[in-house]
């Protein structure tokens, strides 16, 4: 079933994990998918390829999110190289986690840098680039509704401010028909936060399904979200984290 047939979608942070899931999903529905990465660029082409085989056009670009000119840049870059833009997932995203007295400025304005401030300007160009009915989705966290012990500070903080970000693009854009909507992941398999990691049992146990989620689990949120099928729902969080929330 492709129900995404001829739309343009801009996902950051697509190289690995949640963003090269929801990049694929999105080339199921019929997409022609962009994607951003910093590093990765081998398990980017990965990802083109993947896209390419469903008979999907694929443009990966190496665009920092932590670089504000990079962050508001690929949304133009992807809504010129695909002709249009309807969809932008704001997915990149960093977790930097530890005792308060051992997170740095530095760690401070990174993740500032890349979970918030890079969402808010994406989301700005997009504005300026989505037609009537375009969609702007972000990848949040679990952490933004409950942090479940210490060391979260940071990350719940850059987290929790994308609820304010998407409630307020909700109310900027619903008179054009754009809906902007928050996925907050639990605990999901990616190599951010391995299944196989030092604290993945206890966030497991924090879950009420006793597991960890897959990035397919999200991406289908997403997809949905995306599709005709989302249209009037905007301004909305929707947990995607067995349970950790319950
Ligand atoms: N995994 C979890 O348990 C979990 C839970 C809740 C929320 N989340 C959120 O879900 C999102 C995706 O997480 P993930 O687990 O899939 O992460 P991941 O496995 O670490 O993958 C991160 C992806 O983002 C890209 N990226 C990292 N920094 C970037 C930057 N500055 N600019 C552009 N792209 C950048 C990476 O590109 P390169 O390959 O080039 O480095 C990679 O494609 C994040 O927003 C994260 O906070 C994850």
């Amino acid at each position: 079933m492709s129900t995404m047939n001829g739309t343009a979608v801009l996902v950051t942070g697509g190289s690995r994990g949640i963003g090269a899931a929801t990049a694929v999903r999105l080339a199921r529905e019929g997409a022609d998918v962009a994607f951003t990465y910093v590093q990765d660029e081998a398990r980017a082409a990965e990802v083109a390829a993947r896209i390419e085989a469903v008979g999907r056009k694929a443009l990966p670009l190496r665009a920092d999110a932590a670089d504000a000119g990079d962050a508001a840049g690929a949304v133009a870059w992807a809504a010129d190289a695909l002709g249009r833009l309807d969809v932008l997932v704001n997915n990149a995203g960093v977790g930097v986690l530890g005792p308060l007295e051992s997170l740095a400025l530095a760690d401070v304005d990174r993740v500032l840098a890349v979970n918030v401030r890079a969402v808010f300007l994406a989301s700005q160009a997009a504005a300026g680039r989505l037609p009537d009915g375009g969609r702007i989705i972000t990848i949040g966290s679990c952490m933004a509704q409950r942090v479940p012990g210490p060391g979260g500070a940071l990350y719940a903080l850059s987290k929790t401010a994308l609820i304010g970000l998407t409630k307020g693009l909700a109310r900027d854009l619903g008179g054009r028909g754009i809906t902007a909507n928050l996925v907050h992941p639990g605990p999901v398999d990616t190599d951010m936060n391995p299944v196989g990691g030092p604290h993945a049992e206890g966030q497991a146990a924090l879950t009420a399904l006793d597991r960890f989620g897959t990035p397919d689990e999200v991406a289908a949120m997403v997809a949905f979200l995306a599709g005709p099928e989302g249209r009037y729902v905007t301004g909305a969080e929707f947990a995607v984290d067995g349970g950790h929330a319950a």
